[in-house]
């Protein structure tokens, strides 16, 4: 069985990374070859979508590294199971794109931004991030540790399912998207999602595994390779 990205469970490998000051013995995600991504035809970079209005525009945290889970100078941890979200980014030719700034933002546990215009009276968390920063490796690679958000409402009557916003800047591109996660019942409901084709909503759904090593028992990890044009 192989997931959207082409990769199979068993081709996970082992390795090491440290991005953002994060050091962590961990599965990675290969890149996928150029002959999968040819193969699937032109104009097929994981899918944009809208950034929102939650983008901390005004005020990023001033701890914004790769571990949304905690935030320097506090001994808690942030609420809400831990996802540790990994993956490559690539160009359509299938190359690892190096040097990429990859920013993530995202709703806590309860599905509350720390942002000034979400009404959403879901209580914050003090000692949730919210916002990370990393730049890929010479392998293309990001990782975060963060925890899987909450859903929330849109309107009265619409959700958004949980997910997580992601900007990657490139020297030749900026593409902004989404990750979502597998087998949610919000997915149903959320526009966003229910918008794009079959196909394109695979392309935008992170892979789910158990942990590994040093990772906490209960955590997951989200397998999520992103292409986008050039680099
Ligand atoms: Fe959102």
């Amino acid at each position: 069985m192989t997931d959207q990205m082409g990769i199979t469970p068993r081709r996970v490998l082992q390795g090491s990374i440290a991005l953002g000051g994060l050091t962590i013995a961990a599965p990675l995600a290969p890149a996928l070859g150029a002959e999968e991504i040819l193969k699937w035809g032109p104009g097929l970079t994981t899918p944009s979508t809208v950034a929102g209005p939650f983008y901390p525009l005004l005020s990023k945290p001033v701890d914004r590294d790769a571990d949304l889970t905690v935030i320097s100078g506090r001994k808690d941890r942030a609420k809400g199971p831990v996802v540790h979200v990994m993956g490559r980014v690539l160009n359509l030719k299938g190359d690892p794109v190096k040097g990429v700034q990859v920013e993530i933002w995202q709703a806590n546990a309860a599905g509350r931004y720390d942002h000034p215009v979400d009404p959403n009276p879901a209580p914050l968390d003090p000692n949730f991030q919210g916002y990370g920063v990393v730049v890929t490796d010479a392998e293309g690679r990001y990782r975060f540790k963060t925890i899987k958000p909450g859903g929330y409402p849109l309107t009265q009557s619409s959700y958004r399912a949980p997910h997580i916003h992601f900007e990657l800047t490139g020297r030749m591109d900026r593409h902004i998207t989404q990750m979502w996660f597998p087998g949610e019942l919000l997915n149903s409901q959320d526009q966003l999602f229910t918008v794009l084709s079959p196909r394109a909503q695979q392309k935008v759904t992170c892979k789910l595994e158990a942990p590994t090593g040093s990772m906490e028992p209960e955590s997951q990890i989200a397998l999520w390779d992103i292409v986008i044009p050039n680099g």
